[in-house]
């Protein structure tokens, strides 16, 4: 049942106010921390805050300082009053919406790396990009001080990054991890999926499968990873991908690449079709999301 419209709040001491009012009132938070351009895949993040009680604050700020100079910053779908509708309509809390200045006033200085984690994958594709992204995440969770922040498992490196941090920096609050929501035909829920043209909206259906077939012939063992991803890559090429940053098996905690799966691992993809980067990830012990 849609609930009241959810507060909008733009500043740091009008949001501290607030979340002072919930905690005297003995209230649960849970963060849901996004970039804005809501789809079923943060409602999902929205919905699991609700279910544990929490009431739920979205943040959508899209993050200047985690986009490289060539990507798509400018281009980022915005569209505010539709996600506060769609959040509304699912009965959340409260819109955490601060400007680029209130985020990052005059003299902003400090930033959170983490390092190991950030060494592969998109780290060396993305310069920066992971340091942005950690240095938000602690703002968003010093700010809000939720119980709980829940992240999608499609940003699998991002999740692992930011739970790190929040550990190293023993910042109590819960990181909960979800499992990425898909389309029907298998491709994960992004914003970025806008991006797409009709063609390579089709052409994008195969890489949740080639993910799959080749997640199967690893846990099968049919052939040294090193193949099996060398085949997966040619096959993505086949159909329009390119270039193609990486497909690769890591191991699900360290992200280190690895060559047999003693220990949890999943098939990591990154990849181009036309202007859009699309990331993905599934586990090795399912050959499913
Ligand atoms: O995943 C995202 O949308 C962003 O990277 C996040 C976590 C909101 C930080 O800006």
């Amino acid at each position: 049942m849609p609930t009241a419209h959810p507060p909008i709040v733009r500043t740091v001491a009008a949001l501290r106010d607030l979340i002072a009012q919930w905690r005297r009132d003995g209230a649960r938070i849970g963060l849901i921390p996004t970039m804005g351009a809501l789809h079923e895949g943060h409602l999902t993040l929205v919905r699991c805050a609700l279910a544990a009680g929490e009431r739920a604050v979205v943040s959508i700020f899209v993050n200047p300082t985690q986009f490289g100079p060539n990507e798509d910053f400018g281009a980022y779908p915005r569209r505010e009053a539709a996600d506060v509708a769609k959040f509304a309509e699912i009965g959340g809390h409260l819109v955490w919406a601060p400007t680029v200045d209130e985020m990052y006033p005059t003299g902003f200085a400090t930033h959170v790396a983490v390092s190991g984690l950030t060494d592969g994958l998109c780290g060396p594709f993305r310069p920066g990009h992971f340091q942005g992204v950690a240095t938000v995440v602690a703002k968003l969770l010093l700010q809000v001080q939720a119980d709980q922040a829940y992240f999608g498992q499609k940003d699998y490196q991002q999740l692992q990054v930011v739970t790190r941090m929040a550990r190293d920096l023993d910042i109590p609050t819960g990181i909960v991890g979800v499992p990425t929501v898909r389309e029907t035909d298998g491709l994960a829920l992004s914003s970025r999926n806008v991006y797409l043209s009709a063609e390579e909206r089709q052409a994008a259906a195969q890489l949740p499968r080639v993910m799959r077939e080749t997640a199967a012939a690893a846990l099968a063992g049919e052939a040294p990873f090193a193949r099996l991803l060398e085949a997966a890559k040619a096959r993505l090429s086949a159909v329009g991908f390119g270039p193609i940053d990486y497909v690769s098996i890591n191991d699900a905690e360290t992200l280190v690449p690895v060559e047999s799966l003693a220990r949890p691992a999943r098939l990591f993809v990154a990849a181009r079709l036309g202007r859009t980067r699309l990331i993905d990830n599934i586990p090795i012990e399912t050959a499913a999301a």
